[in-house]
């Protein structure tokens, strides 16, 4: 591997940066409970914990004996005037954007008082602490008031992305056994209602547990919302909001108590309810969003990803308003009216931090360089990534055209498992390589393993391991402990915890991600990851997005197909292919030159904006589909089939 080429920080954002000091990496690894121990002193505590860490492998507590809530962190402790702290009452906690234009602020003071008045219904209704709460909510000021009370009162959250089907909503509504589901009548998409309350009402043909339903409005100025409603089980948000009292006391929790189940699929078998409990995941959330997104009370901060993902609930409700900072929170499609959105709202709310996917970022490329340009976005001071490897390409475009050169960027590496960021840059201090997550947070061990558990040298590929507990792990999978010990700690025996990720380090000791263990491809023998394969092609001028899967071939045990997504101006064409072909060549070697192209407008992708690699590994086997429920986008299937059958991806073979 080249040398990369690296990126200091800009003197004027170290100067006002976070953390600066070097040494906290050596210190914290000298005693990371200590150093924990001191992130979680910052938070509010009812009752001091008397322990920091109980590890029986493969089960952690953190802070046993302590007491806390996470709506008071959020939310009280800003409105009290703290030493050193400013009081934040009047400032604008939630800044939103609906679709279609319209325009919500809430101050902590405002936000505070809904959450307070929205515990209340929740106890009218006799939600106790640890009932679960399933939240079926588009992006609405109301997702993170509902989440907050359910905080508040003990209850446990459990949110459901609004873009999942009847069948994904009832298979967690049933596997928590929950009571209660808030949703909306509709979330507008694309200039399109979407009917939310609908699904639900379908989803609950097989759900015994529930026993009512709360729906917000969307449109605030209509009394009732726009769907069925049945007397006996709907409740309408405002009406109840409006008769209650905005006063609850928070309950105290012990650290170790259930915060949320969120969701999230495996290579097989059904979804994971991931378990995060409180004291141990703020903590961490709490560390990472200050040092890693180096927020502060005066930033105007946009996180892209969705409530429903994890991203959402670390780095959209939790981490941004422990922070004190104001939070932006758009409803819509980023391409609508047109693809200017995006720019136009970081112009027009000022935002300062902006954190998105790499996904997120190619679209932006394949729309245009010209589109940012219309905009000023003078305001941003940082970038984040988070999801998938970014390319170096990709990050240079984000840095160029995006971050306009000032803006470092923090490529954060992280799982809905592991609730916080665990490996990432800290953006005032980190010299940053393009297309590395760079060190693991201080106080977290992570190292590249081989399958007996001993650490590779730099520059071999192994898998990502995560050596001594955190303080937001998992607690475990909901009512399932044979399925956590078989899926995060059964291949190192309780030692370390398995990531399912691929990974080298780099002389300098920085990590580079390369995608999940299962995208591994091994060409004649020789193992490369899909990711690396994607960066040459990606590096290339014409394309924007390429996934690359291996189909089976009878002299070299796998061969490369790549599906590509070119720039809207370009064509596919022999010449096209053969410079595509060599560029993968010049990059990766001619062993890994893809032995089929296929050129497509769109990759198939979760909603979370992750590619489908198994649905593409089919495809370019031609078997089966099998499962297709999770795609964002269904129309991609005929797209991708069409083009796979097409001369132009023919002619992309080569001998
Ligand atoms: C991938 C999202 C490379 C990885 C927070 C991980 C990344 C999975 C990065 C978790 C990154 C996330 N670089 N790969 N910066 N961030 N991933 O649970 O494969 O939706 O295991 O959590 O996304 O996805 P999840």
């Amino acid at each position: 591997m080249d040398k990369p080429t690296l990126f200091s920080p800009p003197k004027s954002f170290s100067d006002e940066a976070n953390i600066t000091d070097e040494t906290i990496y050596q210190s914290s690894a000298a005693n990371p409970e200590k150093y924990w121990a001191e992130w979680a002193q910052q938070l509010h505590w009812f009752t001091p914990w008397h322990t920091i860490l109980d590890w029986q492998p493969p089960h952690a507590r953190w802070f046993d004996g302590g007491t806390l809530n996470a709506s008071v962190n959020c939310l009280d402790r800003h409105l009290s005037p703290r030493a050193h702290q400013p009081n934040l009452s009047d400032h604008t906690a939630i800044l939103w954007e609906g679709e279609p234009g319209d325009e919500r602020r809430l101050t902590y003071q405002e936000l505070h008082q809904q959450v307070n008045c929205f515990a209340s219904v929740l106890q009218q209704l006799n939600i106790k602490p640890s009932d679960r709460v399933v939240i079926y909510l588009p992006m609405l000021p109301e997702l993170i008031i509902a989440c907050l009370a359910c905080a508040r009162i003990g209850a446990i959250h459990s949110v459901v992305f609004a873009g999942l089907g009847i069948d994904s909503l009832s298979q967690r509504i049933n596997d928590l056994a929950a009571t209660l589901v808030i949703t909306a009548d509709y979330s507008w998409r694309r200039g399109k209602k979407l009917f939310l309350k609908n699904t639900v009402d379908r989803s609950l043909k097989n759900c015994p547990s529930v026993k009512k339903i709360i729906t917000v409005t969307r449109d605030p100025n209509q009394s009732t919302p726009t769907c069925h409603l049945s007397p006996k089980r709907d409740l309408i948000w405002h009406k109840l909001m409006s008769a209650a009292t905005n006063h609850y006391p928070p309950s105290h929790q012990a650290a170790e108590d259930i915060l949320f189940v969120l969701y999230t699929s495996g290579t097989t078998g059904r979804p994971k309810g991931i378990v995060h409990t409180t004291g141990g995941y703020l903590t961490q959330v709490y560390a990472t969003t200050k040092w890693i997104l180096d927020l502060k009370p005066t930033d105007v901060y946009w996180c892209t990803a969705d409530i429903g993902w994890i991203t959402g609930h670390s780095y959209v409700i939790y981490g941004p308003l422990m922070c004190g900072a104001t939070v932006f929170m758009y409803e819509g499609a980023f391409d609508f009216p047109n693809q200017t959105r995006v720019w136009q709202m970081i112009d027009r709310y000022k935002i300062s931090v902006f954190y998105t996917a790499p996904t997120a970022i190619r679209q932006f490329i394949q729309w245009g360089k010209n589109l940012p340009a219309l905009s000023d976005l003078t305001s941003l001071r940082l970038l984040g990534s988070v999801g998938e490897p970014i390319n170096p390409s990709t990050w240079h475009w984000y840095h160029h055209y995006i971050g306009r050169e000032r803006c470092p960027i923090v490529d954060t590496w992280w799982q809905t498992e592991t609730g916080a960021i665990m490996i990432a840059p800290l953006p005032g201090l980190t010299k940053l390589p393009p297309g590395s997550a760079t060190q693991p947070f201080p106080g977290i061990s992570t190292a590249v393993l081989n399958s007996a558990g001993h650490s590779l040298p730099p520059n071999q590929s192994g898998s990502l391991a995560i050596t001594q507990p955190w303080p937001s792990m998992l607690r475990g999978i909901w009512h399932d402990e044979a399925r956590y010990r078989d899926n995060y700690w059964s291949q190192w025996h309780n030692q370390s915890y398995f990531t399912g990720d691929g990974a080298r380090l780099d002389q300098q000791h920085n990590f580079w991600l390369l995608g999940r263990i299962d995208d591994v491809i091994q060409v004649a023998g020789h193992r490369i990851s899909s990711t690396e394969i994607e960066n040459a092609l990606v590096s290339h001028a014409a394309v924007t997005e390429a996934a690359v899967v291996s189909k089976p071939d009878e002299l070299k045990g796998e061969a490369v197909v790549a599906f590509v997504t070119l720039l809207p101006n370009r064509r596919p064409s022999p010449a096209l292919i053969k410079s595509i072909t060599k560029r993968v060549a010049d990059r990766v070697g001619p062993i890994n030159k893809p032995a089929q192209i296929i050129f497509t407008p769109q990759l198939p992708k979760t909603r979370s904006g992750k590619i489908m690699r198994r649905l593409l590994r089919n495809i370019a086997a031609h078997q089966p589909l099998g499962d297709t429920a999770t795609l964002a986008d269904p129309a991609v299937i005929s797209h991708l089939t069409q083009a796979t059958n097409s001369p132009s991806s023919k002619s992309a073979r080569h001998k």
